[in-house]
């Protein structure tokens, strides 16, 4: 699975770092990054929650 953030819809929440810190991180702009592509197998529920989790609906997952 990958793991993609709309850049435009973050706003910096943070809590798909909280939920994800091995696959997220804020950059200097304080938007959110993705530090694992795809995604590591043992990682597919943190990147569940932080989708589900994100206010902003900015993380999406494509399945591969
Ligand atoms: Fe941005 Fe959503 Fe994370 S707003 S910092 S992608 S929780």
């Amino acid at each position: 699975m990958r793991v993609t953030v709309d850049r435009t819809r973050c706003q910096g929440h943070a809590l798909c770092v909280m939920n994800a810190p091995d696959l997220f991180d804020l950059d200097d702009e304080g938007r959110a990054g993705v530090l694992a592509d795809p995604v590591p197998r043992d990682l597919g529920t943190a990147a569940r929650e932080a989708t589900g989790g994100c206010p902003e609906q900015a993380i999406a997952i494509e399945p591969r």
